[in-house]
């Protein structure tokens, strides 16, 4: 069986060799960001949009990342894994490298991150399309929600809370109890011929996915409108949607068992994906950037 490879610090090893540190500050208290992105035939749609927010989370926390490296260290991890297919999630973790134990808590500065970068495959061979999504509405909100955070807790107790009510997917709201994304997607909705997604300000992640759809819906004869929905609102919406790298757009059909519109995915949901797809097979960008030929 071929091994599957992964990029430790600047080097390819073999899955059952790839260690860290015991010290690493990211296993000590979650200090470290990453990054998800799909990657088609040695191509990612906005490859620079996801090392900008891993570049500017980490630098939040102190942790210098050279967004150079870690593409090399992406494309190395694709071409290793052949036998994973051509359409795989790849994910970037990023995070503060080993403690010092020469200094006192919380020690001074920050070392040299440790970059791991894993290459998996999408869905399993042969596997169904992934089924619409069903939403619950969880009381949880995201630390810091603009960073891309590996302290990931709060989102798989929310995912946890929700596939215990059967649904899919968790979706988190503010203080009042508006929902503002899921666990790990961002949320919007068609209310009358406009579609509402909450504003970054709100506390959601700014999602390289949402922004493309938001570029793609005027096309779709949407006007985009960035505030924050009501509860209400998200269930009386004609259609609901969540966006990532790695789903694309994927229908939203019903909170807390509560149909939203009539229940199955709706057609400006499937317009809305079919106009991303089209953006991505259009503008997804190679991993290795060719060089200028020779003289
Ligand atoms: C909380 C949260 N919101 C939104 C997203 C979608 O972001 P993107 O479109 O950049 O994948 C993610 C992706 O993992 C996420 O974890």
């Amino acid at each position: 069986m071929t091994e599957t490879m992964v990029w430790v610090d600047g080097r390819l090893v073999p899955s059952h060799l790839a260690t860290v540190s015991a010290l690493d500050r990211g296993l000590r208290s979650g200090e470290g960001v990453y990054e998800t992105l799909r990657v088609r035939e040695q191509r990612s749609f906005r490859l620079l949009a996801h090392l900008d927010r891993l570049e500017a989370g980490a630098g939040t926390l102190g942790i210098r990342v050279d967004p150079a490296t870690v593409r090399a260290g992406i494309a190395a991890v694709v071409t290793s894994n052949d036998h994973l297919g051509d359409d795989v999630v790849v994910r970037v973790t990023c995070t503060a490298g080993p403690m010092d134990l020469t200094t006192p808590f919380p020690g001074t500065g920050v070392g040299p991150p440790t970059v791991v970068i894993t290459a998996q495959r999408t869905r399993a061979p042969g596997a169904p399309p992934r089924p619409p999504a069903r939403g619950r509405l969880v009381d949880l909100r995201r630390e810091l929600p603009m960073i891309k955070s590996t302290a990931y807790l709060l989102s798989l107790v929310a995912q946890r809370e929700a596939r215990a009510h059967g649904a899919s997917d968790a979706i988190l709201c503010d203080p009042a109890g508006r929902p503002l994304e899921a666990a790990t997607a961002n949320l919007a909705a068609v209310v009358d011929g406009r579609l509402v997604t909450a504003p970054v300000s709100a506390g959601i992640l700014a999602g390289v996915t949402r922004t493309a759809l938001c570029e793609v819906a005027a096309g779709c004869g949407l006007v985009v409108e960035e505030r924050t929905l009501e509860r209400e609102e998200l269930l009386a919406a004609r259609e609901a949607l969540l966006t990532s790298a790695v789903r694309g757009v994927q229908p939203l059909v019903s909170i807390d068992a509560r149909a939203i519109g009539d229940g199955a995915a709706g057609p400006v949901t499937a317009r809305l994906r079919a106009s991303l797809d089209a953006l991505i097979d259009a503008t997804a960008e190679p991993l290795v950037l060719s060089r200028p030929a020779d003289g």
